[in-house]
């Protein structure tokens, strides 16, 4: 039996029905596919690719064509999971006509099904064009981190009630706007149930508590691929730099011993 596909409406049954949504980032075909396999309900094509994937310190590094290579390779393994892409640092902020013709390549060029962007008010005028074109959004607040030189840090925002108070405003706007979803990155638990309960759209949090609709990690975090990045919002499933470092040695040690390949591994 085809499995049923995921849309932007299935997740906002899923928030109406009180079934939690999970999201995992991939950047890859091979990754993508055994995430959709095991059932994953949005798969995030993340701008922590420049980080996971290309080795910078921050998102701002990565481009739209970048973006747009891992997004088709990641659309090519998935038959269910919706797919949802980041447009990078740079590909939206100068105006809302830029921010449109971005997103109309992601959609045209990988096949995804909608697009994720940073910021509130500031962007609005965007996210309304590109909700006008016809292309899903889903907004993304409180830590953001293609604003991490203003930020200074990585630190848990919105703890101030200023900052708060911009931030529901922000979710309020993007609601009203039409997005069907929103991050909530790093932010007291207390604030994100608050914008969960006010919103009808779904509220999915990275390190924003157990209250918000559903919840994502970066893939390498949740594999445990890197060993550097524990902060407590982290949950590692597996510690696969353990097993892949092993396994490599034994590869490099039966190479050099002449143990691999032996006769039945040659042709
Ligand atoms: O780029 C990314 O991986 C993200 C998640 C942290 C939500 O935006």
């Amino acid at each position: 039996m085809v499995p049923k596909k995921i849309t932007t409406h299935s997740l906002q049954n899923m928030k109406a029905n009180g079934e939690k949504i999970s999201m995992i980032t991939a950047y890859d075909f091979s990754f993508a596919r055994l995430f959709d396999q095991a059932g994953i309900d949005v798969i995030l094509v993340g701008d922590s690719a420049s980080n996971v994937m290309a080795g910078h310190e921050t998102t701002l590094p990565i481009t739209l064509d970048q973006m747009i290579y891992h997004a088709s390779s990641v659309i090519r393994g998935v038959s269910r999971s919706l797919v949802i892409v980041d447009l990078p640092f740079g590909s939206y902020q100068s105006n809302s006509k830029e921010a449109l013709i971005s997103a109309i390549r992601i959609m045209k060029e990988t096949g995804a099904h909608g697009v994720k962007l940073e910021g509130g008010e500031e962007v609005m005028e965007s996210v309304k064009r590109i909700l006008a074109a016809g292309v899903p959004v889903m907004g993304h607040l409180g830590l953001t981190p293609q604003s991490i030189y203003k930020f200074g840090t990585y630190t848990v925002r919105a703890k101030e009630e200023m900052e708060a108070k911009k931030l529901k405003m922000d979710a309020a706007l993007l609601e009203q706007a039409g997005c069907f979803g929103v991050v909530l990155e790093k932010i007291p638990a207390l604030l994100a149930k608050e914008v969960a309960e006010a919103t009808s759209i779904p509220v999915i949090g990275i390190g924003a508590g157990k209250y918000c609709d559903g919840q994502v990690l970066v893939m390498h975090d949740l594999l445990g691929i890197n060993t550097e990045f524990k902060p407590r919002f982290l949950r590692q499933y597996l510690k696969l730099h353990e097993p892949i470092t092993q396994a490599v040695q034994q590869y490099i040690k039966d190479v050099k011993s002449n143990d691999f390949p032996s006769e039945q591994e040659q042709y």
